[in-house]
């Protein structure tokens, strides 16, 4: 949520800072705004609620002063409706000050009353306009811009990043994190800030992750970090793993039709040196040796949204190798029912973006309370990860689409591998199982390749269902949560009531919502790995059909006894059983894509939704 840049040095600021803005469009936003400090001192400001494209299109009808230093920044509301005077930067001193922010600052209220009593006045009615008043309350007393905003980030509560400029300071920009993420660019006679790298990727690979309340000011020459309190900081730095080609189109018609088709890169470059002599090693828990897993009895995953039914999906692989009951827990909820934690608990946290704020909390909760933590991350550099002891990077490439598609499939690989190496570890399976299943890995992206050809078919489908009102999705075992993510998918893209259910609960309650013509996908599992539960499943089809469903069923190559009782088959490949939802996953996320097409609907960034969720 909110994308945040921030550039000192020599190039024309403000196309840096479109461009850093258009490359984080899919964070999330509702409104835009740029200001720059003009070759002249002046300081210059545009602001606009909607796409990116409005404040474009308004900086072209009236351009504004070019100048090196400027920041930028899209907005996702919280406080204050999304139109053009919310929309940040927001100014004070006169105009001579310029701040922006992500986060909320929750005592904001206490700290306007005194602002207002003061005599200070506000045009908008955001929290982030409190901050900047305060930081040029605070300057009017100092004079010194990196005084005046330490003396105010400390004086703040809640989440935010800040960044801030003074038209009397004009080749300095201030920067402060707490609870909320930011990132510095290194350049050469420049230098940048960003939510995250796609913010300076263009022009830079040399990057550092800002740590928890640590000030940043950048200047062309220099990168001075420090703690809230002052204390210097030396900034971690690291290479940026892709380029910004990584993140445009290529060529496809959106983003989310690129990222499907990297399904099976995803999932190779996620397994790329976790295999050896045919065994899974990820050799970043290795490096904590055997004892960092010996203890452990119980594991629990956290995750929010797609990357929790990913955990589901996980929980069922991990079990079974691993011999330790898993547990999967929604991030938001895990603290409030006071959760048993021990030493002896393993947490391993689930996040594409590495920022999602309630897994954050929940992962800083667990480990306060002496957990063991591994994050699954697909952000080089993001918080949970920088939080946890371990980090497994997916390495599923930059995924700019909102909704998730070929980070849940690394995810799961993520998820496998880690799965994998405890059972090594500790002894669990037979070897040859273990051989089997890194085999089974290793096969996947081949598979995928193969799946991705039913394009076309889905294509037909999703034209033909675009005027449903509600699709259900059934599956059992492993195909359960890929009926929940199949049906997340189609709320998310095409506005379209979907639910999941487990098969076996049908009969439980959901039965009820089936009528004549009800479209429902059905994954069914294989009947070579088990013919007791695709017989169930079989029979799940006939009640709905018998009912008047129209059955869509997503079944492995050459079953046939779905044939009689499906109006539609989607064929995938054969797998072992943990290994057919990765495969299964896939027609439901070009389905979702190609229903919203039809609609006419963005499929890249459906309405309300945020990439990254980064308040509670
Ligand atoms: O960045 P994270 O993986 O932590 O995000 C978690 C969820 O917010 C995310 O998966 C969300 O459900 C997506 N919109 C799914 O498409």
């Amino acid at each position: 949520m909110c994308g945040i840049v921030g550039y000192v040095g020599s190039q024309d600021s403000l196309g840096v800072l479109l461009g850093g803005l258009k490359r984080q469009e899919y964070r999330g936003y509702d409104s835009a705004g740029v200001a720059v400090l003009s070759n002249e001192g002046e300081l210059v400001m545009a602001k606009k609620a909607g796409k990116l494209q409005m404040l474009m299109d308004n900086l072209t009808a009236h351009p504004l002063a070019s100048g090196h230093t400027g920041i930028g920044h899209t907005r996702w509301a919280t406080h204050g409706a999304p139109i053009d005077v919310n929309a940040h930067p927001h100014l004070a001193d006169d105009g001579r000050l310029a701040l922006i922010h992500n986060g909320i600052v929750e005592n904001f209220y206490e700290i306007k009353a005194e602002l207002t009593a003061r005599g200070h006045e506000f045009v908008s009615e955001t929290d982030t306009e409190v901050a900047a008043v305060l930081l040029a309350d605070n300057y009017a007393e100092t004079g010194d811009l990196r005084t005046a905003f330490a003396r105010t980030v400390n004086r703040l509560e809640g989440a935010f990043t800040l960044l801030a400029m003074h038209a009397n300071e004009p080749h300095l920009i201030v920067a402060a994190r707490h609870n909320s993420p930011l990132v510095i660019g290194f350049g050469d006679g420049e230098n940048f800030l960003g939510s995250d790298v796609a913010a300076f990727v263009e022009f830079t690979h040399r990057a550092a992750a800002v740590g928890q309340n640590q000030i940043v000011a950048i200047t062309p020459d220099s990168v001075s970090v420090t703690t809230f309190a002052g204390e210097p900081v030396v900034p971690e730095e690291f290479d940026i793993e892709w380029d910004a080609s990584a993140s445009e189109k290529g060529g496809w018609p959106s983003f989310m039709a690129k990222e499907i088709s990297e399904n099976p890169d995803a999932v190779a470059n996620t397994i790329r040196g976790r295999i050896h002599d045919g065994m899974v090693v990820v050799p970043e828990i290795d490096a904590f040796g055997p004892d960092f897993l010996s203890g452990v009895s119980r594991i629990i995953l956290l995750a929010c949204g797609t990357a929790s039914y990913a955990g589901l999906v996980g929980s069922y692989a991990i079990e079974k190798w691993a011999g330790i009951p898993v547990d999967v827990q929604l991030s938001h909820e895990f603290r409030y029912r006071d959760p048993v934690i021990t030493p002896s608990t393993l947490v391993i946290s689930i996040s594409q973006s590495g920022e999602t704020m309630d897994t954050l909390m929940a992962v800083r909760y667990a480990s306060e309370r002496g957990a063991k933590t591994i994050s699954i991350c697909n952000t080089q550099g993001a918080t949970i990860p920088r939080e946890s002891d371990a980090v497994v990077y997916t390495h599923a490439g930059p995924e700019v689409a909102v909704a998730s598609t070929k980070a849940f499939v690394a995810q799961i690989t993520a998820l496998y591998l880690i799965g994998l190496h405890i059972a090594r570890v500790r002894d669990t399976v037979p070897e040859a199982l273990l051989q089997h299943s890194a085999q089974e890995l290793s096969d996947l992206p081949a598979k995928l390749a193969e799946v991705l050809s039913v394009g076309d078919e889905i294509r037909t489908l999703a034209k033909w269902m675009s005027d449903s009102q509600a699709v259900l999705f059934l599956g059992r075992n492993v195909g359960f949560p890929i009926a929940l993510e199949g049906a997340l998918k189609l709320k998310e893209l095409a506005y379209i009531h979907a639910e999941g259910f487990a098969a076996g609960e049908l009969k439980h309650g959901p039965i009820a919502l089936i009528d004549h013509g009800q479209p429902v996908f059905v994954i069914v599992p294989s009947p070579r790995n088990s013919a007791e539960m695709h017989s169930k499943v079989i029979s799940n089809i006939q009640e709905i059909r018998a009912r008047g469903a129209r059955v869509i069923a997503i079944a492995e190559a050459g079953d046939a006894a779905v044939l009689p009782f499906a109006d539609e088959v989607i064929r995938i490949p054969l797998a072992g059983p943990l290994f057919e939802p990765i495969l299964a996953v896939v027609p439901l996320q070009i389905f979702a894509m190609e229903l919203a097409d039809a609609k006419g609907l963005d499929v890249d960034q459906p309405r309300n939704l945020a990439k990254s969720v980064t308040v509670e």
